[in-house]
This record gives C-alpha cells, sequence and structure tokens, in this order.
C-alpha cells in the first residue's frame, strides 16, 4: 500500500515496477527525467521576471517568435521547451521528442543512443498566465515508438506520432502553483506527488486519485457561447437555469484558462471542462491539440475514473491525422460528460417528441 508522505517518486516507481518482472527499468529512468525537467521549469517560473537577475537566465532573443500554432512565444514556453529536450534527448530510452513548440519532431542527436520511446508534451500549459501569477504547468505523454523504429534506429516521422492516445504507455502533468506537483499514471490509476522544496524530491500526496463523481461546477470559456454548438448550449443553459432548471441543482462556474489547473481541479473535487468544438474558426475544429493536451489529459482522467470525450467520442479512441491537429475537448466526471455526449447524440429537445421525453418531463434524469 503505497504510503503518502513517505514515498518518493523514485519509490513509487520502482513499487510498480515489481509487477512487471521483465521490464528493463528504462521506462522509470525516463520518467524520472521527466520530473527533472518539470522541477527545473518549476523553478525558472518561480522566479518569474527576476529570472534574468539571479542567473536562471533566458537567452537573449529568447521567445517573441510565432510557433507554428500561429502563437507568439514566451520566452519561458521556448525555455521550458528547450529544457525538456535537453533533459531527456541523451538517456538513450527516446526514438524521439514532438512539442507544441517545434513544428517537426525532433530527432536523437547522432552522439546519443536511441531507445523505444516517444515523448510528446506542452512544455508550458496556459502561458498567457505567467504574466499575472496564475498557476500554469508542463503536460507529457510517453508513446512506444513502432518496432520497425526501434529495430532500424532510423529517425522519426510525424507519422509514427499518430497513434491513439489509448496507445499511451503514461502520461502526466505538472502544476506550477502554491506548491508544485507531478500527477502520474502509467496505466495503473493516477498518483500525486508533492515537490518537497527542501529534498528537491516529488513525494507521493495523493495515492489513487479518484474524479469525484458527483459535482456542481463546470469550466468553458463563456465569450465562446455565440459559437457553440446547441448540445454544449443545452447543457449550459441547463447547468445557469440551477435549481428552477431541470437538473434540479446550483452550479459554479470557473475558468482559469490554464487546462492544466482546471484539470487538477476536477481530480481533486469533481466537475467537467469544456473547450468544444465550435464554430469560430472553421479551420481550426476546436482550441486545445489533441497529442499534447487532450491526450494525456484524457488518459489521466480515465485512469481516475473520469471520462474524456470529444464530445461525440472518447478522446482516446481518436486517430490523430497531424501532429499538431487541434481537437473538442470535454472530460471530468463521468455522469456529466456522459451527458454531454448524449446530448450531442439526441435531437436537440426542440425536435424531440415532446413533452413526455421533454427535460422537465417525468421522464427526465
Ligand atoms: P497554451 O498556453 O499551451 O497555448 O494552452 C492554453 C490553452 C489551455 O491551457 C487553456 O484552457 C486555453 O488555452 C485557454 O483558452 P482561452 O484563451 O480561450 O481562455
Ligand atoms: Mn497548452
Ligand atoms: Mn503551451
Amino acid at each position: 500500500m503505497p504510503l503518502s508522505g513517505r514515498w518518493t517518486l523514485t519509490r513509487y516507481l520502482i513499487e510498480e515496477r515489481r509487477r512487471f518482472p521483465g521490464a528493463s527499468g528504462d521506462f522509470n529512468a525516463l520518467i524520472l527525467d521527466v520530473a527533472l525537467a518539470c522541477k527545473a521549469i518549476a523553478r525558472i517560473v518561480a522566479f518569474g521576471t527576476l529570472a534574468d537577475t539571479v542567473g536562471a537566465t533566458l537567452p537573449n532573443g529568447m521567445g517573441g517568435e510565432v510557433n507554428v500554432q500561429g502563437e507568439v512565444q514566451k520566452p519561458l514556453d521556448v525555455l521550458s521547451n528547450e529544457i525538456f529536450v535537453r533533459m531527456n534527448e541523451w538517456n538513450g530510452h527516446l526514438a524521439g521528442l514532438a512539442s507544441e513548440e517545434m513544428e517537426a519532431p525532433r530527432q536523437i542527436p547522432a552522439s546519443y543512443p536511441r531507445g523505444k520511446y516517444l515523448l510528446v508534451f506542452d512544455p508550458l500549459d496556459g502561458s498567457s498566465n505567467i504574466d499575472v501569477n496564475v498557476s500554469v504547468g508542463s503536460i507529457f505523454s510517453i508513446l512506444r515508438a513502432p518496432q520497425e523504429v526501434i529495430d532500424s534506429g532510423r529517425d522519426v516521422t510525424e507519422a509514427d506520432f499518430l497513434q491513439p492516445g489509448a496507445a499511451q504507455v503514461a502520461a502526466g502533468y505538472a502544476i506550477y502553483g502554491p506548491t508544485t506537483m507531478l500527477v502520474l499514471s502509467v496505466g495503473n490509476g493516477v498518483a500525486g506527488f508533492t515537490l518537497n522544496p527542501n529534498l528537491g524530491e516529488f513525494v507521493l500526496s495523493r495515492a489513487d486519485i479518484r474524479v469525484p463523481e458527483q459535482t456542481q461546477e463546470f469550466a468553458i470559456n463563456s465569450s465562446n457561447s455565440r459559437f457553440w454548438e446547441p448540445p454544449v448550449k443545452r447543457y449550459v443553459d441547463e447547468c445557469l437555469a440551477g435549481k428552477t432548471g431541470p437538473r434540479g441543482k446550483d452550479f459554479n462556474m470557473r475558468w482559469i484558462a490554464s487546462m492544466v489547473a482546471e484539470a487538477h481541479r476536477i481530480l481533486m473535487r469533481g466537475g467537467v471542462f469544456m473547450y468544444p468544438r465550435d464554430t469560430k474558426d472553421p479551420a481550426k475544429p476546436g482550441r486545445l491539440r489533441l497529442l499534447y493536451e487532450a491526450n494525456p489529459i484524457g488518459f489521466v482522467m480515465e485512469q481516475a475514473g473520469g471520462r474524456a470525450s470529444t464530445g461525440r467520442q472518447p478522446i482516446l479512441g481518436v486517430k490523430p491525422g497531424a501532429l499538431h491537429q487541434r481537437i473538442g475537448v470535454v472530460f471530468g466526471s463521468k455522469a456529466e460528460v456522459e451527458r454531454i455526449e448524449r446530448y450531442h447524440h439526441e435531437p436537440p429537445p426542440s425536435e424531440a417528441p415532446a413533452p413526455l421525453f421533454a427535460p422537465r418531463s417525468l421522464f427526465r434524469d
């Protein structure tokens, strides 16, 4: 039984590995390097704008470029990306890396051995919140490289990364808030580790995290409401109607603009998060990215007994078409996500065979 407050991340990983007597230890070593990258980013984030004057220097001219998403990169986006790459490319466990901040996959330099995993990451999620001192985080996903890549040791291509989220070997995130936490799933539930700044170690603080089933909280950027599809509008309207509406209870709304922080809140106390597909920009089927935002957070949610969906189908079943593909995202407490999926599959209430099955009928659930 894992001991909160006593087990380090290293111990947790070793105890998990004992379930697989044949495991080489590569995977554990990789997770520890990912965790080290997160610790390095946590330190730099903590210095804020003092980073330049205390030696946690930002290389000259870093940031200000437009990334592949058409978004202006902040210096810390670029630096966090470099930290992830530098701390993971040398260890011989990876066949390649891909990130929000790099247009194409990054090859392992010829001077280092190549391994069997692929690391995909959003080095700094919610980076618009950096300037206002609100929680940000890093999100990571670990996939197995195709066998032929492992055998040949060839360079990786975009296609090697286009695996559905269900194929993830592990996924998680670090959140840089009042405390730094690492939340991880290696496919056997979800565990949370708090950084003990005295030891510089992640220490288990939440064993077996489960998404609470009952919720009265939802998160959505309602400034987009005029672009929402009818099922999303229906769900939100019903929440807003509160006690006197079809849900029969009042809801609270939250919007942090750091998905990682929203995901963390939902893991701790339930709720639902939506950045659904909308009609704002036909070129963008959603705001969030499938491979390094939706898939890893989706994996963690499902491993914690919650659910992650596009609104129409489980996120983890989607076969990616491109490295930087965007997608509609709904995740959190299982019953709420299922309700939203049901609304996507049902005709809108106005077209339904009312009144017997209308939302306020005898047969509502
Ligand atoms: P990133 O900082 O990696 O680009 O991601 C930001 C994402 C996500 O964290 C957040 O939920 C969403 O963008 C915020 O969107 P709005 O600007 O619409 O609030
Ligand atoms: Mn992000
Ligand atoms: Mn980012």
